[in-house]
């Protein structure tokens, strides 16, 4: 287990910079990830882990990588049915462990009507998970209730997560982040949510999740949507990895737009 998550989150500073790509599964072809290999591949070198479904990893990354992947193995819902929240599990930890995937990942949706459902998932795939030594990753969503994204909440849902046995949580960030943190005894690591209007906007959430406690970012539309999302990955690295300040990273951001040159060595990342 622990072997597994120190694939993802990086002994060397304690964090993990992971490349979230699995929105495909209820949201179809996402803008800009319409051809996942595409918006996959510049990205990969600069990721502590890979996100995204057996779908995605079958079709379209390198099965020669050497990026932990984190396997999305819940769903069943799509933003055009009844409801978001209504998720199953959807694929088999045998499969998980055929694609040699370094933790599993699911969502709950507490306070809706398929918590119980969702919570129940959690806890057959935490079962699961310490059967094999495999980490489980729960995602705090939200569905469609954005609003939903504040500490009272977070903190909740987080909390209930970890006592359910995940054994790292990705949720959002809020105001008041670093309660969310405290109250929850493992790792979290923070969604970027839908693209915010600036970079700066987006180096400002992932500075201020760090400086509150979280072990980084799974990090997915902020990325791939920007105009130069390599140059933004490797910004977002300075944050987490080099606690770099708000400023520092735009500045990296705007050198590496300049000239496309790589910041870090390309195997540095993992
Ligand atoms: C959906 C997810 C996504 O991976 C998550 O939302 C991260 O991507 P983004 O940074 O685009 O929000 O888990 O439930």
């Amino acid at each position: 287990m622990q072997n597994r998550l120190s694939r993802i989150i990086k002994p060397s500073t304690g964090r993990t910079v992971m490349l979230a790509v699995d929105h495909g599964y209820f949201m179809g072809p996402t803008h800009k990830l319409e051809e996942p290999r595409k918006t996959i591949e510049p990205l990969l070198p600069y990721s502590d882990g890979i996100m995204c479904t057996r779908g995605v990893l079958r079709t379209s990354v390198d099965p020669k990588t050497s990026v932990p992947i984190v396997l999305r193995v819940s769903g069943g819902a799509s933003i055009v049915g009844g409801s978001l929240t209504n998720e199953t599990i959807t694929t088999s930890f045998r499969d998980a462990i055929r694609v040699n995937a370094s933790a599993v990942a699911l969502s709950i949706f507490v306070g809706t009507p398929h918590e119980h459902q969702t919570l129940a998932n959690l806890g057959k795939l935490v079962n699961l998970g310490e059967d094999y030594g495999v980490p489980v990753l729960a995602v705090t969503a939200v569905g469609k209730e954005l609003e939903k994204r504040d500490a009272r909440y977070l903190g909740l849902a987080c909390r209930m997560a970890a006592e359910i046995g995940a054994h790292f949580v990705k949720t959002y960030y809020c105001e008041d982040f670093a309660k969310v943190v405290k109250g929850c005894p493992v790792p979290l690591v923070v969604a970027g949510g839908p693209k915010l209007e600036t970079e700066l906007d987006a180096f400002e959430l992932a500075h201020e999740a760090i400086a509150e406690g979280a072990v980084g970012v799974d990090m997915g539309r902020n990325i791939w949507q920007s105009e130069h999302p390599v140059a933004m990955i490797q910004a977002i690295r300075e944050i987490v990895h080099k606690s770099a300040s708000v400023r520092e990273a735009q500045r990296v951001y705007e050198e590496l737009k300049k000239t496309g040159s790589p910041l870090i060595a390309k195997t540095q990342a993992h």
